[in-house]
């Protein structure tokens, strides 16, 4: 089973929709030097989705940093994985740190949102990862494994394996910390063990599980390089094409 790398930017809250736009342009400009090989997407703020959308290089697929799990109704200020499918959008995060931590997302909220978007067509990207606290009480497995079986729960297995989880422990996003790649690697394992055990073999070999948390040029080829490593959610180094274009080298290189 060949897993494809991807390499997937979270704009966080970052972007007008036009410097989103000069973001795609800049990249279109240097598509050639786009590896082919792994899989490109750029999860901008909603407000950017149709314009960026619109100006990426065909080769860079769009995401969205969150949804709601109702398809439509009275949820002010939300926003449906219909809507998001309408718009071309093809991956979307799920349960991201800053969710669960700064508006008290819980794991069944993860969990209906994930069904959510697999039902409408999306990928959705589950992120799970223990902050400082609980890798210090070293229950870093636990959690994972918690969050990671509440993210998959209404999943067939068939549907288990066309997602993406995304490991990314919480201590090290936008920190300049990282785990070892050799760390980051043994939870990435145990996290697709979790997935064998309850979605089957056929959807832990199949599922795509990344790592993010303080991911840059210089660092990036040493977490993807690992075979069980399947990519790279990045933050702050996505904001900028050129950094883009190299950590997307980096991944190639280790494909
Ligand atoms: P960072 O963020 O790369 O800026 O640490 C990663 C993330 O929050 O997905």
């Amino acid at each position: 089973m060949t897993r494809r790398k991807l390499l997937m930017g979270n704009w966080k809250m970052y972007k007008t929709h036009t410097e989103a736009v000069d973001f795609a342009r800049r990249l279109a400009e240097r598509e050639s030097e786009l590896p082919h090989g792994p899989e490109y997407a750029v999860c901008p703020p909603f407000t950017a989705l149709a314009s960026l959308g619109a100006a990426l290089p065909r080769r860079v697929q769009l995401g969205a940093q969150n949804v709601h799990f109702e398809p439509q109704g009275a949820f002010t200020g939300e926003v449906s994985a219909g809507m998001l499918a309408a718009l071309g959008v093809r991956y979307v995060i799920v349960g991201h740190s800053e969710r669960r931590h700064i508006f008290n997302e819980s794991d069944a909220w993860v969990r209906r949102k994930v069904r959510a978007a697999v039902s409408a067509g999306l990928i959705p990207v589950v992120c799970v990862g223990e902050d400082l606290r609980q890798r210090e009480l070293d229950h870093t497995l636990r959690v994972v494994e918690r969050q990671t079986l509440a993210g998959l729960a209404e999943l067939s297995p068939q549907e288990a394996a066309s997602c993406v989880i995304a490991y990314e422990p919480v201590w090290a996003i936008g920190s300049g910390l990282t785990p070892t790649p050799a760390d980051a690697d043994r939870i990435i394992r145990s996290i697709r063990d979790v997935v064998a055990a309850e979605k089957g073999e056929a959807a832990a070999a199949a599922v795509r599980i990344l790592y993010g948390g303080s991911v840059k040029p210089d660092n990036i080829a040493s977490f993807t390089s690992r075979p069980d490593i399947d990519g790279a959610l990045v933050g702050g180094a996505s904001l900028d094409p050129d950094s883009f274009l190299q950590m997307a080298e980096a991944v190639a290189e280790g494909v």
